[in-house]
């Protein structure tokens, strides 16, 4: 890895510098020196992206597009589709195009990212055999769990291994039963018949790995929004591959990654007429 300042172009704003102090240094000449070989770098480009005149070369970061930036939301935008994003399961049948993956994960590159190591991965599903195949075992699964959770020897149990998780779930517990039912009878409540699951996983040593997989799925869910798609964060799909052997070998996710978010995505059937502003939080102010 080398890092290279052309002299002539440089005009010693010293951006480079204040951005990264590892690897660039006010010179002599009041133009920013740089060690060679360069001192530890995560490639996360700021020094490319803010120099003014294009007079770094970093051979790390060679392949790697720096434009300059397109006009930005303003604020009232940005919330707009925020308010108007809902999370959809009703969808048309018409599967993704390869145009429209390739595009929700070119937004998901985007995220911030611990240690810019950017080792997110996606498992894309669109085999409707597999689709289905999910939400049938998770519905098994799900009526096994409300079938059990309805005798008092079993909540017990369950409660003395999940304990304040299994109190935390309490609300959702009524609709276990109907959920599995419906899915087992064929009008699918896991993933909605939807054309599409994007499973993010990152291995499971990654201490970053759960924030990095919510943010790069955070950008799809926006993404989404743009190109006219709809998406749904499925909880109920994450936690079973994690925990079940023939779901992880199903969806091909490696033994040592988690799966840290998944989320379906198709054609929404039908647009919501009102966006919903929810009351801003409360923070703790200290
Ligand atoms: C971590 C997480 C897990 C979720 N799991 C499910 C799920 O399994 N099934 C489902 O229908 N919706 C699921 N949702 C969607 C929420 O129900 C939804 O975001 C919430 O009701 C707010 O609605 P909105 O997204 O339209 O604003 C999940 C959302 C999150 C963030």
């Amino acid at each position: 890895m080398k890092i290279s300042i052309d002299r002539e172009k440089c005009t010693a704003c010293g951006r480079c510098v204040e951005v990264c102090n590892i690897n660039f240094s006010e010179g002599e000449d009041g133009k920013p020196a740089v060690p060679d070989p360069p001192g530890p770098c995560i490639l996360c480009g700021h020094c490319l992206a803010v120099c003014p005149v294009g007079a770094i070369t970093h051979t790390g970061l060679a392949g790697t597009g720096f434009d300059p930036p397109g006009r930005r939301p303003t604020y009232e935008e940005l919330m707009a589709l925020l308010e108007s994003r809902r999370s959809r399961r009703e969808f048309t049948e018409k599967p993704l195009s390869e145009g429209e993956i390739a595009s929700l994960l070119a937004a998901a590159a985007q995220a911030p990212n611990g240690c810019n190591k950017r080792n997110v991965c996606y498992t894309v599903v669109t085999d409707k055999a597999v689709l289905k195949e999910l939400s049938l075992k998770v519905g098994k699964q799900t009526g096994w769990l409300a079938d059990k959770l309805e005798s008092p020897v079993w909540r017990a149990a369950l409660n003395l291994v999940w304990g304040r998780t299994l109190k935390e779930f309490e609300p959702l517990l009524p609709l276990l039963k109907p959920m599995a039912e419906e899915t087992l009878k064929g009008h699918d409540m896991v993933l909605y018949h939807a054309p599409c699951a994007i499973l993010i996983h990152t291995s499971k040593y990654n201490t970053c790995g759960a924030e990095d997989a919510v943010y790069c799925g955070a950008n799809i869910l926006l993404a989404a929004e743009t190109l006219g798609l709809g998406t749904c964060v499925i909880g109920f799909l994450t936690e079973p591959i994690n925990n079940d052997r023939g779901l992880r070998e199903l969806v091909r996710v490696p033994k040592d990654h988690k799966v840290r978010t998944s989320i379906i995505v198709g054609h929404p059937a039908f647009g919501y007429s009102q966006g919903v502003r929810r009351p801003s939080p409360e923070p703790t102010r200290i």
